[in-house]
């Protein structure tokens, strides 16, 4: 897969999302790019963890880091310690990441200050982003990743499997799950039968949520 240009394009909800010709695809739903992470991987991933206090989070592929942002932002007024991984192959430079208006969205002005941090912040050093929230990025490919850890939660957000059917696969699904934790969640805005299928032959428990604007339905997979 090769990314050879990049164009900031205005969603639904006024949030920006990055489109890339190439490959015909926008790294969020052009009908809300705030709106539809909000609702896959706030409402339907971290809010559904309250059981716990302590959340360990793997986000694939972190891209603008509008996940991250959100899932500080969300876990802030909380007691729960987060401890953050995420994974980036192709890390966006920050003339572009300068430019998205996401900060535009939160009333707190020192949210600017978090967002060039999450940027910022070395590959493979434990960042204190807030004081109950650890992030730790890798640049990394999901088909090499080797953790040890074992998570709570899993934002499953690669690019579609129209444009990348080789990481919706039972192979990359069963290497997730190995690293899971039981009881723990899957979240992908995919719904096709077979990547739902895919994910169920290596165990997970499949559910399917309403979807954002434009979107039917989302896929949470429980371990
Ligand atoms: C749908 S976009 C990401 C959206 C991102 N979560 C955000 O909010 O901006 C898919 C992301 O997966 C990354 N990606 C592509 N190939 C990957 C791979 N093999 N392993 C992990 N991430 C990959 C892309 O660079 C891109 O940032």
């Amino acid at each position: 897969m090769f990314i050879l240009l990049k164009k900031i394009l205005k969603t639904s909800d006024n949030s920006h999302t990055i489109y890339v010709p190439n490959l015909n695809e926008t790294y969020h739903s052009i009908y809300g790019a705030i709106t539809e992470s909000n609702h896959i991987f706030i409402k339907n991933g971290l809010l559904r963890k309250l059981d716990v206090n302590e959340i360990s989070i793997l986000e694939i592929g972190y891209g603008t880091g509008l996940n991250i942002l959100l899932s500080y932002h969300e876990s802030r007024g909380s007691n729960k310690n987060i401890n953050y991984t995420a994974i980036e192959p192709f890390p966006l430079n920050l003339e572009i990441l300068d430019k998205l208006n996401y900060l535009n969205f939160f009333e707190e002005k020192d949210l600017s200050k978090i967002f060039f941090n999450i940027h910022k912040s070395k590959f493979d050093v434990k960042y204190k982003l807030g004081d109950k929230f650890h992030l730790i990025k890798k640049k990394i490919k999901i088909e090499n990743l080797n953790l040890s850890n074992k998570y709570d939660l899993v934002y499953f957000d690669l690019f579609a499997p129209r444009v990348q059917p080789n990481l919706w696969t039972v192979k990359i699904f069963k290497q997730i799950y190995d690293i899971m934790n039981f009881g723990s969640i899957l979240v992908t805005y995919c719904s096709k039968g077979y990547v739902k299928r895919n994910l169920k032959e290596c165990g997970f428990k499949i559910e399917s949520c309403p979807g954002p604007p434009g979107k039917r339905e989302i896929t949470r997979a429980v371990k």
